[in-house]
């Protein structure tokens, strides 16, 4: 369907370098609607290094699309997610250290409390997805433990060297789509998609969501944010797909 979720956390990342009250994350999200965002996405992280508690309560309550929060699953975090209520939650690893989220969650090692995060969220209606790395028994495991969706890591194609790496890196995108949907499961992709970089992904058949935010964010610098999206928008919309005769037609 290639549908586009834009991550707003950068916009608060520049605020937070003067600790400032400007630029607005939730400014952002409304000029990114008006775009023709279908969705628009945050993480609210343990150090709250860019978006704020504020931030989230004011978004929940302006977000006029489809509302997706980016969380750990820390126990604290859940029930903040649990008293929000975003429409969708998508549960992803989380370190200090790092400066964006590297890689998927180990729904495998983690399982535990991966299924207690899950039910609480159901509990509380809302959407789950799982944001994993393109591995068949990741997505597995996510169905396993009651997600509706998994957002797959295209970090691993975006940073690939070179046309081989990258078309290597393209099937296992395409795969993880085939063991998505056999299990049940809507399908995402999200991490490193950029201008240049986004119409092989969204080429593919079965992704429904991308969820971009340092590429949108940076164009928007310069272009401003409800430019920025159409531009995205238009990407996924052109992107071809490949066409699927009907029975009587083969
Ligand atoms: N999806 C998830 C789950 C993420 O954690 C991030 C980064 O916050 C993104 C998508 C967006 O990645 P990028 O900023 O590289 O577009």
């Amino acid at each position: 369907m290639n549908l586009l979720g834009v991550n707003i956390d950068h916009v608060a990342t520049i605020r937070q370098a003067r600790k400032a009250d400007e630029p607005d994350p939730v400014w952002a999200a409304v000029e990114a609607e008006l775009g023709g965002a279908d969705g628009i996405t945050f993480h609210l992280r343990e150090d709250r290094r860019h978006i704020s508690d504020r931030d989230a309560e004011v978004l929940k309550r302006t977000v006029a699309t489809k509302l997706n929060m980016e969380a750990s699953i820390d126990a604290k975090i859940i029930r903040l997610a649990c008293a929000l209520k975003p429409d969708q939650v998508t549960l992803v690893p989380e370190r200090r250290e790092e400066l964006t989220t590297e890689g998927g969650l180990d729904v495998i090692r983690l399982r535990t409390r991966v299924r207690t995060a899950v039910k609480k969220l159901r509990d509380a209606g809302i959407d789950t997805s799982a944001f994993v790395e393109p591995a068949p028994e990741q997505i597995e495991a996510s169905a396993e433990a009651g997600f509706e969706a998994v957002e797959i890591w295209t970090g691993g194609y975006a940073h690939a060297k070179g046309q081989k790496r990258r078309d290597a890196q393209l099937t296992r995108l395409n795969e993880a789509i085939d063991v998505g949907l056999s299990c049940g499961l809507v399908v995402h992709a999200g991490h490193g998609l950029t201008y240049r970089n986004v119409t092989p992904v969204a080429e593919l058949m079965g992704f429904t969501e991308f969820n971009i935010g340092h590429s949108i964010v940076s164009r928007a610098v310069i272009v401003g944010m409800r430019e920025a999206v159409r531009e995205m928008k238009t990407l996924l919309r052109e992107a071809k797909r490949p066409i699927v005769l009907l029975p009587d037609e083969q």
